[in-house]
């Protein structure tokens, strides 16, 4: 028995993990967590009364809070999820991203450091790495060029917590994803939201030309890898984790219109995000030789398994859509979606033009 401390247990990720970790161990799991925006108690609401759960309202920056909460809890692992985590909100304003994501670790390694926690995995992500060609792949000792605030953010926490091993015998692991997809995820993600507006026929907001690549895993694989690398992965090491499934983003909206039954009308390309990353990729061979991690699920299973979820779990969605997010969406969205709609509504009239013009000249010449 085991007490472990997860940040920000009630987003996609922590809670899916919190799930996982309760069916498979007999851990007690602390879940501290903000409920910014993106926290969801709704997606633990099945374990409320499990005497192995217990949920802390809290933010990560509060030292106080976190170092009684260690000490009290008597916490020997802390597997670290709480982050700002959305590309787009980080380039319209990256302060959050700073505080929780820099700062917030910082006190966490500090508190974790001073009540000499067993075990620390700090969740990261491929975009550390920065963007890759068409070829190629990130691995472990891929040097660090994030482009975006949040993968910048991410990039520190990572430096800070290789600094805590190097200067403190600090006992932490990183680890690094690719993209997640599955149950629970915030519709502010691509394929969340593109799910959700496609069961809604509201249009998908497709960026640039829609052929920007990321490397896609099925959240479960990604809450097995963590498994794996909290009980077996060495200290101070970084291993990345990833779904070998690279798809471009159109690719993607397609996917999701056939399972769906829908027209591929509801595509709208958009202006594309400012310092998009083109294309991520993993190499995945360490984790899976050093530690037996292997992948169940392929995207076409996953891909079906989550469109049936959001198909089935409307109302988890649909509570989400109708509050603060509306006010995202029309600032994100309003006036991309009016720009895009309009580009082919022109594309159209053109068409139109021509061919009138075609048919008066025949009418002229006969
Ligand atoms: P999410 O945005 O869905 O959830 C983040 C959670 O952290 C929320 O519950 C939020 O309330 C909480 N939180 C935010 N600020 C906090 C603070 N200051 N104190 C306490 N709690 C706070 O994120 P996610 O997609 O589940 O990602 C989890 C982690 O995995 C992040 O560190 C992210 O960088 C990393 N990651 C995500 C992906 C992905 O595809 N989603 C891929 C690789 C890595
Ligand atoms: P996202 O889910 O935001 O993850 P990340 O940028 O962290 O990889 O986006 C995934 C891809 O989908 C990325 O290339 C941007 C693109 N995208 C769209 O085309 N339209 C959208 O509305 C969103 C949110 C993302």
């Amino acid at each position: 028995m085991k007490n472990i401390l997860i940040t920000g247990g009630c987003g996609f990720i922590g809670s899916n993990f919190i799930h996982y970790m309760l069916n498979n161990y007999d851990y007690k799991i602390i879940n501290l967590d903000a409920l910014t925006y993106a926290g969801n108690l709704e997606n633990l609401k099945s374990i409320e009364g499990n005497p192995n759960y217990k949920f802390i309202k809290g933010r990560i920056e509060d030292r106080k809070l976190v170092s009684n909460l260690i000490k009290e809890e008597g916490i020997s692992f802390i597997v670290h999820f709480a982050a700002e985590s959305h590309v787009d909100r980080s380039i319209t304003d990256s302060i959050p991203f700073i505080k929780t994501n820099i700062v917030g670790t910082h006190v966490l390694l500090e508190a974790a450091k001073e009540n000499n926690i067993e075990k620390f995995i700090h969740i990261s992500t491929d975009e550390v790495y920065g963007s890759l060609g068409p070829t190629g792949v990130f691995t472990e000792l891929t040097p660090i060029q994030p482009n975006s605030p949040y993968s910048a953010s991410k990039a520190s926490s990572d430096l800070l917590v290789r600094s805590y091993v190097e200067t403190f015998k600090f006992p932490a692991t990183i680890v690094r994803c690719t993209n997640n997809y599955g149950p629970y995820q915030f519709p502010e993600k691509y394929i969340p939201l593109t799910i959700s507006n496609v069961l809604d026929n509201q249009p998908i907001p497709l960026y640039g030309d829609g052929l920007n690549v990321r490397d896609w895993i099925y959240t479960e694989d990604f809450c097995r890898a963590i498994d794996v690398v909290l009980h077996k992965g060495r200290i101070g090491e970084v291993y990345n984790a990833g779904g070998n499934s690279e798809e471009t983003n159109i690719n993607i909206a397609k996917i999701i219109l056939k399972h769906l039954n829908k027209p591929k009308s509801l595509i709208t390309y958009v202006k594309d995000r400012l310092g998009h990353d083109r294309r991520y990729a993993m190499d995945i061979t360490k984790i899976k030789n050093e530690l037996g991690w292997q992948l169940k699920y392929k995207f076409e299973e996953g891909i079906e398994k989550t469109i049936e979820w959001y198909r089935q779990n409307k109302g988890w969605w649909m509570k989400i859509k109708s509050g603060e997010y509306l006010n995202y969406y029309k600032k994100m969205y309003g006036q991309r979606l009016q720009e895009g709609m309009q580009v082919v509504k022109d594309k159209v009239q053109k068409t139109e033009d021509i061919r009138l013009n075609r048919e008066s000249r025949k009418g002229a010449k006969s």
